[in-house]
């Protein structure tokens, strides 16, 4: 039987790959999976009444049709909100026309697009997840109560913990110290930082990649944030990063899988 070795970077669909599907939707995390993204980011935070919600914001403006904090919010209260309609923050929007790329329109699209909560990402058939825990007032709260729901959804082998927040990453290292961390960086210092912690994964935006795979050890994971095209995604794998975050899942997996190597292993 030939052997399919898997050459280059892992993909990760980021917030499900949110060029193609509303982010952070139960939709766009099924997308990144059918689309045969490795695996599939998305972002956590605790509602008021302290369950996991996914939204990327501290608002609610951009990406539901709701408005205010998410945290002042109880679940229920979030959960009437519709999701499925965002729009595209400007950074996005600056970026995007850089490289000559129109943000797609969902409207009317996705009618039914709710918030997840975290425990119906965790059913998703096949998935395996990046889960970025944001900035929160309480990290013990947020890194045990994520914990947690990976426990009760055994799932402790298909996920990565992921946040920019030492204390989270930490308290998440407390409370269970076999699941793999990822300490996300926006900066050298904050690369420094997170090298002094117990993670398995550094993720770095696109600018850092270079500097990233100077400082990081052998042994530590190199992941990229955030890619839109397959030109870039070629470019870093050429580089030998070994995971690219992308919004753009189906162009960037047909250019990074598009020649398989197959190895005959002799019996
Ligand atoms: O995967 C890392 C990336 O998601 C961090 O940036 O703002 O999209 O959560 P952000
Ligand atoms: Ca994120």
């Amino acid at each position: 039987m030939p052997f399919k070795a898997l050459v280059g970077p892992v993909i990760i669909a980021h917030r499900g790959g949110s060029l193609e599907v509303p982010e952070n939707t139960m939709a766009s995390l099924r997308h990144g999976v059918a689309v045969g993204a490795d695996w599939q980011e998305l972002d956590v935070t605790l509602t008021k009444d302290n369950k996991l919600i996914v939204i990327h914001d501290d608002t609610l403006e951009r990406t539901t049709d709701g408005s205010g904090q998410v945290i002042t919010k109880n679940l229920d209260e979030l959960r009437k909100l519709h999701a499925g309609e965002p729009k595209w923050a400007d950074y996005v929007v600056d970026r995007l026309a850089k490289l000559g790329i129109d943000a797609p329109s969902f409207a009317g699209k996705y009618p039914n697009e709710r918030l997840p909560t975290l425990d119906e990402v965790l059913r998703i058939e096949g998935a395996q997840l990046m889960i970025e825990m944001k900035a929160h007032p309480d990290p013990k709260a947020l890194a045990f109560a994520t914990v947690d729901a990976v426990h009760a959804a055994n799932m402790g082998g298909r996920v990565v913990l992921a946040s920019f927040e030492a204390p989270v990453l930490l308290q998440a290292n407390l409370r269970d110290s076999s699941l793999p961390l990822l300490g996300l960086a926006e900066d050298v210092k904050g690369i420094e930082t997170m090298l002094r912690l117990p993670i398995s994964v550094l993720g770095v935006s696109v600018e850092l990649a270079e500097e990233a795979l100077r400082m990081t050890p052998q042994g530590i994971a190199v992941w990229i944030w955030t890619v839109y095209t397959p030109q870039e995604a070629r470019r870093l794998a050429e580089l030998g990063v070994h995971g690219i975050i992308t919004d753009a899942p189906t162009p960037v997996l047909a250019e990074i899988r598009k020649e398989p190597v197959d190895l005959m292993v002799e019996r």
